[in-house]
């Protein structure tokens, strides 16, 4: 891969938006393999869709549409490529796969996870629902097909409330987030039972943290996903997805902020927004991190990684996110 005056022509417009956040040095590194993969997804007809935790490099260079999962979801639906290749993780793949099941879907390193999704099987929900019978079961996309085949409706942190508050009930099974369902909890009057999964990102972020920033830059704006611990939502003067969190800084323009999320969000809003400045007291997702931009032009090149499901679990799997789609944000 040389970094030659071909690559250099076809990639400069891409580099003189994010110049600012990447250093010349390691552009030379990405650029060859940018120029590859987009030159191989215009002769395969590929679209490539990347979750907002992607690298600058990723989200910037490469793809065609980044967004939370739940935008994630209902792109995958309406594209007409042949092929989707998913820079997320497993999850984001397999609901892609749902909502295009004639597609080609694959991911780019079939290790990238989420602690969330591997916290809960699909023989947990049958178990809770013999428990609980007649209690609806709303679970946050970050879930295998197996659970989401088990699954009344899917939600996302974008419609987590909506969602809950649609089914008209007043008690709902809410897998696998306990932090997730916590903060629901804290915004309607229906009754949560919870599973004990938890982001392993956002767990880390603690009250303490949020006051020592206060602290030190009077007047930021804390911004939290919902997937933090409830004191430290609880601290923060927005909650919202990675979209929302994203909108808030393009719609407020804060002086300072700091997103209490995955790193890679601040370096790629950063570029959108000049005049912002990130305090970054970030954590580092090892699943979303595993998508490399070498990984992706191999599973394009060779269309690895692909993503294969049983006809009755995408059925099945598939009526619950439908359903989240239709509720809508
Ligand atoms: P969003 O749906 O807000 O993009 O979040 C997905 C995720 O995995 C956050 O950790
Ligand atoms: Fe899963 Fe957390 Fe990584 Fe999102 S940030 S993919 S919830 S482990």
């Amino acid at each position: 891969m040389e970094f030659n005056q071909e690559v250099k022509k076809a990639t400069d417009p891409i580099y003189q938006k994010i110049s600012k956040v990447m250093p010349e040095i390691e552009w030379s590194i990405h650029a060859p393999y940018i120029h590859e993969i987009n030159k191989l997804k215009k002769e395969k007809n590929a679209v490539i869709l990347a979750h907002n935790y992607q690298t600058p490099e990723i989200y910037h260079g490469i793809a065609d549409f980044s967004a939370d999962s739940l935008a994630l979801a209902v792109e995958a639906s309406k594209t007409s490529a042949e092929i989707i290749v998913m820079a997320g993780v497993h999850f984001m793949a397999e609901t892609a796969k749902l909502m295009s099941p004639n597609k080609k879907v694959l991911l780019p390193d079939m290790e990238a996870g989420c602690s969330l999704s591997s916290s809960i099987t699909g023989k947990d929900v049958r178990l809770l629902k013999q428990k609980y019978p007649g209690v609806p079961v709303v679970s946050y996309v970050n879930t295998s097909a197996d659970v989401k085949a088990e699954t009344d409706v899917c939600c996302t942190s974008a419609n987590a409330v909506k969602i809950v508050n649609s089914l008209g009930v007043n008690k709902v099974i809410f897998l696998p987030d306990d932090y997730l369902a916590k903060y629901v909890a804290s915004q309607t009057n229906v009754e949560i039972i919870s599973w004990k999964g938890i982001c392993i990102v956002h767990d880390q972020f603690s009250k303490n943290e949020i006051i020592n920033v206060r602290k030190n830059n009077p007047g930021i704006k804390i911004i939290a996903h919902p997937e933090c611990p409830p004191e430290v939502i609880k601290a923060s003067d927005f909650t919202g997805s990675t979209s929302g969190m994203i909108n808030y800084v393009k719609d407020n323009q804060p002086k300072k902020v700091m997103m209490v999320t995955e790193c890679s969000m601040s370096d790629n809003i950063q570029v959108e927004n000049p005049d912002v400045e990130f305090i970054r007291p970030c954590n580092m997702c090892p699943h979303m991190k595993k998508i490399t931009l070498p990984k992706i032009l191999g599973c394009l090149k060779n269309e690895t990684g692909e993503i294969i499901m049983d006809q009755e679990t995408i059925s099945k799997a598939r009526l619950s996110v439908e359903k989240m789609v239709a509720i809508g944000r």
